[in-house]
């Protein structure tokens, strides 16, 4: 046999070797190539906490798998749908909002919807002009988006909305031919919301992208497309990211597609450009892309549901960092705590039993920048 190989492999390898040493010689995180990753992005290790869970405490309250999305309000402190007492089968009510308080971790029940039927996935709070505080939720069931409005003053925001009589609560939009309301991103101080969806079953692989006018109440399918989850605005609300899986239960690929929007009316500009390819960067197609959320930097967080991971691109589409998780299915991402710039991450618990219902892992981590969410409730109450 031809012995070239077996001489050439390890020049290779110390070829290699030698690039590794020489890329992280300057930089704090040593850049690492990732498997199969094309290009070289760093593996940015956080220092993940997590928050402790009601066994260490004299509460019940926690939340569970369905806990897929967070919010975080002007004050840092951090929200996700479906939280109270979990049943004997071990699930939580889903037509519920806990709230994380930022500086104690003690975890209350924000919101608790009238209509037990309400499914709330999508949660994201804004400054509306004729109240002090304001919040938007999806619900599933009914194909809707709800708008709560409050006008407490308390100095650490109110730890819970349930039984105070002086919370507003209006449908802004509803739409039958919606197809599920999966995750939402608000644009103009609650103007305009732009809603992702999936149908019931994600075997069907159907998605769609939708907008709502909360004054008028007036939808408007944008796009159809495969099952839509992550969706999230740029700080100029000009360009819109929007996830896309495309084929059935198990992708065949995973992607973002960039909408260019006219800050000024909402309304979409252009051809969508195709943002970023999960299949052709590290062939991981498969591993759907959860909730989406945007640092002020620009950079786009993008969760990979059982990849153990979220991903970091750039706004020129380059991913930047990758960051472990310290549980497999990661579902969501934000920014909190009393300067923004507190990392929390949720995703239901790794489990072997997928038909079981498992509690939600919740960990946070001090990160380097602000998010999109916090920032933007930071200017809007500032200039109310
Ligand atoms: C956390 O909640 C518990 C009971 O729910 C309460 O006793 C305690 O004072 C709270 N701690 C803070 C810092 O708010
Ligand atoms: C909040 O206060 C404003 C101005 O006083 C009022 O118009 C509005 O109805 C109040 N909203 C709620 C939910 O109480």
């Amino acid at each position: 046999m031809y012995s070239g190989t077996s001489i050439s492999k390890p020049l290779l390898m110390a070829a290699i070797v030698l690039l590794a040493g020489a890329v992280s010689i300057g930089s704090a995180t040593p850049l690492q190539e990732q498997p199969g990753h094309s290009t070289l992005s760093r593996r940015a290790s956080l220092a993940f906490a997590p928050i402790p869970h009601p066994s260490s405490s004299s509460s019940k309250l926690w939340f569970g798998d369905e806990t897929q999305s967070l919010a975080v309000d002007k004050r840092g402190n951090v929200y996700g749908n479906s939280c109270g007492e979990k049943d004997a089968k071990g699930d939580y009510p889903l037509n519920t909002v806990g709230r994380i308080d930022a500086a104690s971790n003690n975890i209350t029940l924000f919101y608790e919807d009238a209509d037990s039927n309400t499914y709330i996935t999508g949660l994201e709070f804004f400054q509306p002009r004729t109240a002090n505080n304001g919040l938007l939720l999806t619900d599933i069931t009914k194909h809707r988006v709800i708008e709560l409005t409050w006008n407490s003053t308390c100095p650490k925001g109110p730890a819970s909305l349930v039984g105070k009589t002086d919370v507003a609560r209006r449908v802004v939009c509803e739409n039958p031919e919606m197809l599920q309301p999966n995750d939402m991103a608000v644009a103009d101080r609650g103007r305009r919301i732009y809603l992702s969806g999936l149908r019931g079953t994600m075997d069907s692989g159907e998605g769609d992208l939708w907008l709502c006018n909360t004054e008028s109440g007036k939808m408007q399918r944008l796009d159809v497309m495969g099952r839509t989850n992550g969706i999230e605005l740029s700080p100029q609300e000009d360009c819109l990211y929007v996830s896309e899986a495309v084929g059935g239960w198990i992708p065949s690929n995973n992607r973002i597609w960039r909408y260019h929007l006219d800050p000024a009316t909402g309304a979409v500009m252009g051809d969508k450009e195709l943002f970023f390819d999960f299949q052709k960067y590290d062939q991981t197609g498969h591993v759907d892309i959860n909730g989406m959320k945007l640092a002020q930097d620009g950079s786009l967080y993008v969760t990979r549901m059982s990849g153990s991971e979220i991903v970091v691109l750039s706004p020129e589409g380059k991913a930047t960092a990758h960051i472990p998780t310290p549980f497999k299915r990661v579902a969501d991402v934000n920014m909190g705590g009393p300067d923004g710039k507190t990392m929390y991450i949720v995703g239901p618990a790794d489990s072997d039993d997928h038909n079981k219902p498992v509690d939600a892992c919740l960990y946070k981590a001090p990160s380097a920048v602000a998010g999109r969410e916090w920032t933007r409730l930071q200017k809007e109450a500032a200039s109310k």
